[in-house]
């Protein structure tokens, strides 16, 4: 008998083809979000599960599944995910790195360009019939050229930003928890500097660190106080990390000039201050989503799975944090 394994939301077909190979497959094509409850009841008798940053696996969840034995993120983010809770119960945890870097930062920079040139507040106002002719001081914007753009977080992802404002002549900046190799540094044109430092010298500030306890927040009042009130906030990486609603107040005040916003706090929901700002470009976390991009994180995560639970050794291990 093939091992059971449950998907919890809808995959591209050739992952579902090659899980199908492997396993006995209950998939969830008609894409419904689980609540935690369905999700355990649709879980209790399976051995795997491919798994999206929607679902919350957890103790209360993993306690209800006693034959769980891999749980394989379609994601790289995995703070959806209990590591430790996973690793006392013997369930092995896996996410999708590397797969997605450059199409992550691709889109870091639409959100970069779109905000700094207000591309989206033009194209709605000229979509509701409100232009009349060309102006001088229409829709000014802010000059990404040789501007100076700070990286906080500067994993694979960062380092595929920085890489791209060369094109830019732009000076880069970044802050990360371990500075980086001599060498790395080199090729990403990026100089090492001090958190307060990459705060009170960016003109564009984006965040490329994975959300946890430890970065809860990392970008709030106090730290968007030491910006330059013409500086713009970008985020693709993931929301919490940012205190949204001192961003909306930020934004409001004239504290900042502009936000490029690709992630939430207590995402779908939106702080409901941005909609009512112009100063902001939002998007639904789509930042991976081009479909190469998106069909190879889905197909990585069926790897993982299939590696997972036939030979104990997924390529994508997540290990608990010490
Ligand atoms: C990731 O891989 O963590 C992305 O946020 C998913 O879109």
């Amino acid at each position: 008998m093939k091992p059971k394994i449950l998907v919890t939301r809808e995959v591209f077909s050739e992952a579902l083809n090659f899980l199908g190979q492997h396993f006995d497959v209950t998939p969830n094509q008609a894409d419904t979000p689980m609540s935690p409850e369905v999700l355990a009841t649709a879980l209790a008798d399976m051995e795997g599960a491919l798994t999206t940053l929607s679902e919350r696996i957890d103790e209360a969840l993993l306690a209800k599944c006693p034959k769980l034995k891999a749980v394989c993120n379609i994601a790289v983010g995995y703070n959806n995910i209990d590591l430790k809770a996973c690793h006392a119960r013997g369930v092995m945890a896996t996410n999708t790195p590397g797969v997605l870097d450059d199409s992550t930062a691709d889109f870091t920079w639409a959100l970069i360009l779109a905000t700094a040139r207000r591309v989206t507040e033009a194209e709605q106002y000229l979509r509701a019939g409100k232009w009349t002719g060309w102006k001088l001081k229409q829709f000014l914007g802010t000059d990404v050229h040789h501007a100076t753009l700070g990286i906080l977080g500067m994993g694979r992802v960062g380092q595929a930003v920085a890489r791209r404002a060369r094109g830019f002549e732009m000076t880069v900046l970044y802050h990360n928890t371990r500075r980086l190799s001599a060498e790395i540094e080199k090729s990403c044109h990026a100089a090492y500097v001090s958190m307060d430092e990459l705060l009170a010298r960016a003109d564009i500030l984006t965040v490329h660190t994975p959300y946890s306890p430890a970065t809860h927040h990392l970008l709030g009042a106090t730290q968007m106080a030491k910006m330059k009130s013409t500086a713009i906030l970008i985020n693709a990486a993931r929301g919490g990390v940012i205190d949204d609603a001192a961003l909306v107040a930020a934004l409001k005040q004239g504290a900042l000039a502009g936000a490029g916003l690709d992630v939430f706090e207590n995402e779908p929901s939106l702080h409901p201050g941005f909609l009512k700002l112009s100063n902001v470009v939002l998007t639904p976390h789509v930042a991976s989503s081009s479909e190469a991009t998106r069909r190879r994180m889905a197909m990585l995560a069926a790897e993982n799975l299939v590696a997972a639970l036939t030979t104990g050794k997924p390529p994508n291990l997540l290990h608990p944090p010490v």
